[in-house]
């Protein structure tokens, strides 16, 4: 008996609080001009102080269940990508089982940064095809707002907090929506460039990892952005070989929305139309894990992705890890 699976519902939470290029401005050294022609971003979503990374996952997670017309009862996995968890013990997933009032399922997060949301559906794309599991719910989900140094004009800028999440379902007789193929990478060797380094088990908390910042965001831009735009062309065009596709049979190209540049690097090199690349930059930011399913969420819901269209998602990420995944929606 072989199986397939699919993307059968999804949601997204964005947190009411807007900080803009120009509330920037009053924070460090810089100009909306120069944000918006270096990164494509205007605003970006920033977590009230009680909000933390399950609140909104919990509120993308109900979008996507009534979505997919199921209920938390019907899962039979949890999996969250995220960087920044509630607490580093109980994962976020867990707490979110919990609340959902699902059944004593497998839960759990993964760490792949950007690229955790394609990490997860990847992972439940393989348990539903070995027939284990009928309905997963995939989330990627951030509070980047904690872990951004709001005195670093380089990093403060480019993220915001968000989350977005799909279920993953069994295909049943009929249906011709299907995830064709998942495609994953990692380069270790240059993890140094975008990095947390302290508050693990390498460095643990202590008054000097406060007073040096290591418990925020540390990034090489310049250097981020030559290997983003390699290894997103590199997935994607992975994604398509295998399927014996060209730029021509994909319908969507939803890119990980780190920076308008990037998206359009890559764009150019795949040779892909502008009116096939969907983008929300501009009022998210970079929302690492949260940006594909979000993206993808908002562009179903505006009725531009649609039943039966063929969509490649693509992300980059901390790590450095990379990702595509290549669906009929
Ligand atoms: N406002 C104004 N000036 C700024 C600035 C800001 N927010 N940030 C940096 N600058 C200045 C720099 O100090 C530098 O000044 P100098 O020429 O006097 O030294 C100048 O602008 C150019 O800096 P540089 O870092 O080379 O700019 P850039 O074109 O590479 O853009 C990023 C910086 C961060 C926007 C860009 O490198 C980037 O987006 N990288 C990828 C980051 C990313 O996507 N990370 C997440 C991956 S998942």
């Amino acid at each position: 008996m072989s199986f397939q699976s699919y993307i059968s519902g999804t949601g997204s939470y964005l947190p009411e609080r807007i900080l803009t290029n120009a509330d920037l401005e009053k924070m460090v050294e810089t100009n909306d001009a120069w944000i918006f022609e270096r990164t494509g971003i205007v605003s970006r979503h920033i977590a009230a102080p009680t909000e933390a990374t399950s609140d909104m996952a919990y509120g993308a997670s109900m979008q996507a269940l009534t979505a997919a017309g199921i209920t938390a009862k019907d899962l039979d996995a949890i999996i969250v990508g995220t960087i920044t968890g509630d607490q580093i013990m109980p994962s976020v997933a867990c707490l979110l089982q919990a609340r959902l009032g699902c059944r004593s399922i497998m839960a759990f997060d993964l760490a792949a940064a950007c690229s955790g949301f394609l990490y997860g559906a990847s992972v439940a794309d393989q348990f539903i095809k070995s027939g284990m599991f009928r309905h997963i719910l995939v989330i990627g989900a951030e509070t980047l707002s904690r872990i951004v140094d709001y005195t670093d004009r380089q990093t403060c800028i480019l993220f915001g907090d968000a989350a977005g999440a799909a279920v993953v379902s069994r295909v049943a007789a009929g249906n011709s929506s299907r995830i064709y193929s998942s495609h994953l990478g990692s380069n270790g060797a240059l993890g140094d460039l975008l990095s947390i380094r302290g508050g693990g088990s390498r460095t643990p908390f202590s008054q000097e990892v406060l007073d040096q910042k290591l418990h925020l965001v540390h990034m090489k831009g310049r250097e981020v952005f030559k290997s983003a735009v390699r290894s997103i062309c590199d997935r994607a065009q992975e994604a398509m070989t295998a399927n014996g596709m060209k730029v021509e049979d994909v319908d969507w190209f939803v890119v990980h929305q780190a920076n308008q540049r990037i998206m359009e690097a890559v764009g150019q090199l795949l040779n892909v139309p502008v009116e096939k690349q969907l983008h929300n930059i501009r009022e998210t930011g970079n929302t690492s894990s949260a940006s594909i399913p979000v993206l993808f969420n908002e562009s179903v819901r505006s009725n531009k992705i649609k039943r039966g269209d063929t969509v490649l998602m693509a992300s980059f990420g901390g790590g450095l890890t990379s990702g595509a995944m290549l669906i009929k929606y």
